[in-house]
């Protein structure tokens, strides 16, 4: 039986961590699960990296291919009509998930490109595109752009290609040696001066979750929009886009139960239709002359050329079976693997745990250097064990290199984790440690 059918009993509003059947229920949905790698059951902890699919999500693909298949808001024929329904009823799921409007949500093909189009649009309307509406979005040299130390390069360069191609100056707020945003920097470098404040919700290196409510009221507080990359939040938190107040928000969908190809950009109705649009083309038009275009409003003047039909399909499948269990108790059980996971390596000689330390608040994700082994062979020697991690600097080079390290090892947990499979990581790398004669 699904988990979706045999859940209920604690409802889904609740907190309460989950049970043991129903992660066991939970495991059973997921097909790729099921399998050995390197002669071991599969212990997958690599969701931070891209997250696995249920049935449920599957299906929903496949059954869009299989009835459904057509092209969305240009037919009239009926295939086309329901076709352009689900891809709108998709739209409306996703947005109701994170507390948005439809025509707040903005289909892409992942965080990255949402992250892009906002910076490539503020870059637009700087060389005078979008008239009147875009003027306040205009920015140019002595006005300043910040983002952090901690964020991943997908939150980072378009910031900076933004900054050179408009001469604006990018800021950045410092973390401590523990990984914390240096927030009593805050009032110094966010200033009347700054017109976009760029951030992570969670950090995808250090699993800590940043105040973003105080660096969303610290950015209104100066006139700038806020810009949240919630690709490591909206698939593990409660996320609220019009509790936060922020003005953009990116995920994407692969990290969230759902297939690649599919990521969702947030923006506040007013802050759409003003941002000129970054990709232009067919779709996305009221009316075309040789000479000029008048766009459509939001979402659809961001959404030109053929649209990801199957895998916006698919998300709202995704958010669905998210729903059903409940993202408060997704919440609860993942930062009590996240604790499971800092205690337990934090006991090991050798390892360095990145980020708050054992007790602090992090969500299921813990990276860690092992002193004297290269991150590279400590996630060959977890493979071999069936055990997959992600090794590298996770498109984090600059906060790598402010904690004083080039790569780390990151084991990162979702929904379907169990304390088994953070235990069984916990002992590889003291075996691991072992194996290597790395001992403190
Ligand atoms: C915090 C964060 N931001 C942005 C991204 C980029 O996501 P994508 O590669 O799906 O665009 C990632 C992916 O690892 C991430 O963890």
């Amino acid at each position: 039986m699904s988990i979706q059918t045999s859940i209920a009993a604690e409802g889904t509003d609740s907190a309460a961590p989950l049970t043991g059947a129903e992660l066991r229920a939970i495991r059973q949905d997921f097909p790729l699960l099921q399998q050995s790698v390197n002669g071991h059951p599969l212990v997958y902890l690599d969701s931070g990296a891209t997250s696995q699919n249920p049935r449920t999500v599957l299906d929903a693909e496949r059954e869009y291919y299989e009835v459904h298949n057509s092209a969305v808001h240009r037919g009239a024929h009926t295939l086309a009509a329901l076709a352009t329904e689900s891809f709108e009823d998709a739209r409306s799921r996703v947005a109701r998930f994170i507390g948005a409007s439809d025509d707040e949500v903005v289909w892409t093909s992942n965080a990255t490109e949402a992250l892009n189009l906002v910076a490539y649009g503020i870059s637009n309307a700087s060389l005078g595109r979008g008239g009147e509406a875009a003027a306040a979005l205009r920015i140019g040299p002595g006005d300043e752009i910040v983002t952090t130390e901690m964020e991943h390069h997908a939150n980072l360069i378009p910031w900076q290609e933004l900054a050179a191609r408009t001469g604006a100056t990018l800021r950045f707020i410092p973390v401590d040696d523990d990984g914390a945003l240096r927030m009593d920097d805050l009032d110094r470098i966010v200033t009347d001066r700054t017109k976009v404040v760029a951030f992570t919700h969670v950090s995808n290196v250090l699993g800590s979750i940043n105040p973003v409510e105080q660096l969303i009221g610290r950015a209104h507080a100066v006139g700038a929009i806020a810009v949240l990359d919630a690709c490591q939040s909206a698939p593990h938190l409660a996320l609220d886009v019009a509790a936060l107040d922020v003005d953009f928000a990116a995920f994407s969908g692969h990290k969230m139960l759902a297939p690649t190809g599919i990521g969702v950009l947030y923006g506040k109705s007013a802050l759409l239709n003003a941002l000129p649009p970054f990709l232009t083309g067919g779709s996305m038009i009221t009316t075309v002359t040789m000479e000029q275009t008048e766009y459509l409003p939001a979402p659809q003047r961001f959404e030109a050329g053929t649209q990801k039909v199957s895998q916006a399909i698919a998300l709202a499948a995704a958010v669905d079976y998210l729903d059903g269990i409940g993202m408060h108790r997704i919440a609860a059980h993942e930062a009590r693997l996240g604790r499971r996971l800092a205690e337990g390596l934090a006991e090991i000689p050798s390892v360095r745990l990145l980020g708050p330390a054992v007790g602090r608040e992090r969500v299921g994700l813990a990276s860690f250097d092992v002193r004297g082994i290269h991150s590279h062979d400590v996630g060959q020697f977890l493979d071999d064990r069936g055990i997959a991690v992600r090794v590298g600097h996770h498109c984090a080079q600059p906060l790598h290199r402010r904690l004083g390290v080039t790569a780390s090892t990151r084991a990162s947990a979702y929904l379907y984790t169990t304390d088994d499979e953070v235990d069984q990581l916990i002992a590889g790398v003291a075996d691991a440690v072992d194996f290597f004669g790395a001992h403190a």
